[in-house]
Parts: C-alpha cells; structure tokens; sequence
C-alpha cells in the first residue's frame, strides 16, 4: 500500500515541542550546503524592496521558529514594531535569545506572540509586511492561513512567503530505500505537500495579489554516511526500524553495514513569493 501519513502537517506541534531537532537539521543541512543564498538575506532583501520606510514599519515574522529571518528583518531593517509569531513556546524562547540582545538600544520593539497562524491576535490591517517562511506547509491546508496573513496586511502591505519544492532532498529518500531501512522511503509523500513550490502562487491568489515567484536552487554536498544519519535523524518522513529514530549514530551504524560510504548530492528548490494587500476600492 502506498504510504499516505505527513508527518508535518499531523505531528507539527510534537516536531517544534523543543529546540533540538530543528537545530540539528538546520545545522546538518548547514554543513552539507554548496550552493543557495542565506535565505533570510533573500527575504530581508525583498523586504527592503517592499517598504518605502522601513523604519517607520510593522514586520510580522509568522512561524518564526528560532528566528533566524526574524534577527536579520531586525538588523536590516530596523522596523518600528517586529511581531515574532510562532505556535511553539520553546521556539519563541529560542528566537528571544536570539534577538533581543541584538535589538537592544535600538528603536525596534520586538513582541514575541504565541499563537496559531490560523487565528493571530492582531487587528486587522496592522502589518506593512508579513514573512512566512517555511511553515506554511505545516497546515494541512494553507489557503485559511494566507487569508489571515492577508487580513492582517495594512492596504498595500506585502507579503514574503517561502516554501520548497515537493521533490527536497530526494536523493536521501532513495538512499534510506536503498539501504533497507524504510522500502518506501520514496513513496512517501513530500513533507511539503501542503505547499509548495509548484503550488504557493495558486493557493495564494486567492487572497492577495500574486507579484512574483523565483526559485532558486539549492544544493547539498553530505561529507558521507554519518553526515547524511545526522540529518536522518532529525526528519519525521520516514518509519524507521525502531531504535533508529533520531539516534544519529545507530542510524549511521545502519547505513555503514550495508552502503559504501561516499559523499551524496541532493537538492531543494526554495521558492520565494511576494505578494500585495490591493488598495481599498
Ligand atoms: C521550520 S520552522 C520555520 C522557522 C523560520 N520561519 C525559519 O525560516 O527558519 C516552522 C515553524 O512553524 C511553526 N508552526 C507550525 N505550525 C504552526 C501554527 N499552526 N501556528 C504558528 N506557528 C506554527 C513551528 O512551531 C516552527 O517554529
């Protein structure tokens, strides 16, 4: 039977109940990246494009995690008021750490709120700009949370949405099948299912003015197997034997028993869209 279970959209809450497994994925894929902008520069440069005042700005920073394009909206721009927005209390307490110090002695207030993007605790029309990237796909269905991003969007107000492509990664998928320890690896379906990079700008549409989409490649060199266990054991999509999941070096000791150990390519395309609020008629 063909595997159906998503575990980013059924399990999100359990994936960011704390900090460490987010933090050891993006470091993982940190230390294999060769090729790809910083995506937080790209969204603080789009953001730049977008405001004609940015010190005079309110910034929302939705599904900030542990505030990594937040820092940066903070440092570049220097906006009045950033609003870091995320379900998890662990990776707001993270995101805290990591930018108030930065932000203090400056004229930016930054407000940390916890909530579900479905239902933000903000008026409407508060934001000149919205950031939502990489969490969009934790909804099972993202169409109800652009409508609320755009809700919360003053008349004119943009929005910078960031996903990646279905196919992310796919090189991994084939070498957990390959190594025996999920058959289906590649069946599974994408952790970006709900949206993505071929779907972002029809889900958006709806709700706000779809003004450009780029995608850009991003590439991954894994040094070996016990780089590649390293990001194994931080991804919810595969059922692995038990024991093995999130135990990087069981799962390293896996993949040594049965593969060469060689150094493995993959990619991820990240897809940025931004979109406008349209002007009261
Ligand atoms: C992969 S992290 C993205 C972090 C950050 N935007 C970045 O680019 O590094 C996804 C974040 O979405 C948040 N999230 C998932 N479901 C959410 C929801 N229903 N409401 C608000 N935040 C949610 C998670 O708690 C997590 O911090």
């Amino acid at each position: 039977m063909t595997p159906t279970g998503n575990a980013f959209t059924e399990h999100a809450a359990d994936l960011y109940r704390d900090g460490s497994r987010l933090a050891a994925r993006t470091s993982a894929l940190h230390r294999a990246k060769t090729h790809g902008r910083p995506v937080a520069d790209v969204i603080a440069e789009l953001a730049a494009n977008r405001l004609a005042v940015p010190q005079h700005a309110v910034v929302a920073d939705i599904g900030c995690g542990r505030g990594t394009s937040s820092r940066v909206l903070a440092e570049r721009l220097g906006p009045q008021l950033l609003l870091c927005v995320d379900a998890s209390a662990a990776m707001l307490s993270a995101a805290r750490a990591r930018i108030s110090a930065r932000t203090r002695g400056t004229h930016t207030t930054v407000v940390f709120l916890r909530a579900d993007f479905h239902h933000m605790p903000l008026p409407d029309a508060a934001c000149d700009l919205a950031v939502a990237a990489f969490c969009l796909y934790h909804a099972a269905d993202p169409r109800p949370v652009i409508d609320e991003i755009a809700r919360t969007l003053a008349p004119c107000g943009a929005a910078i949405l960031v996903t990646k492509s279905a196919d992310s990664y796919r090189a991994l998928d084939c070498l957990v099948a390959d190594a025996g320890l999920d058959v289906h690896a590649t069946e599974r379906p994408s952790l970006y299912a709900a949206a993505h990079s071929g779907n972002l700008a029809d889900l958006t549409a709806p709700f706000l003015q779809v003004e450009r989409v780029q995608h850009e490649e991003h590439r991954f060199a894994f040094t070996g197997l016990d780089h590649v266990a390293d990001y194994l054991a931080t991804s919810p999509k595969y059922d692995l034997p038990p024991g093995l999941a999130a135990d990087p070096a069981a799962i390293a000791a896996a993949l040594h028993a049965v593969l060469p150990d060689r150094p493995l390519v993959t990619t991820s395309t990240i897809t940025y869209l931004t979109a406008t609020r349209g002007a009261p008629a």
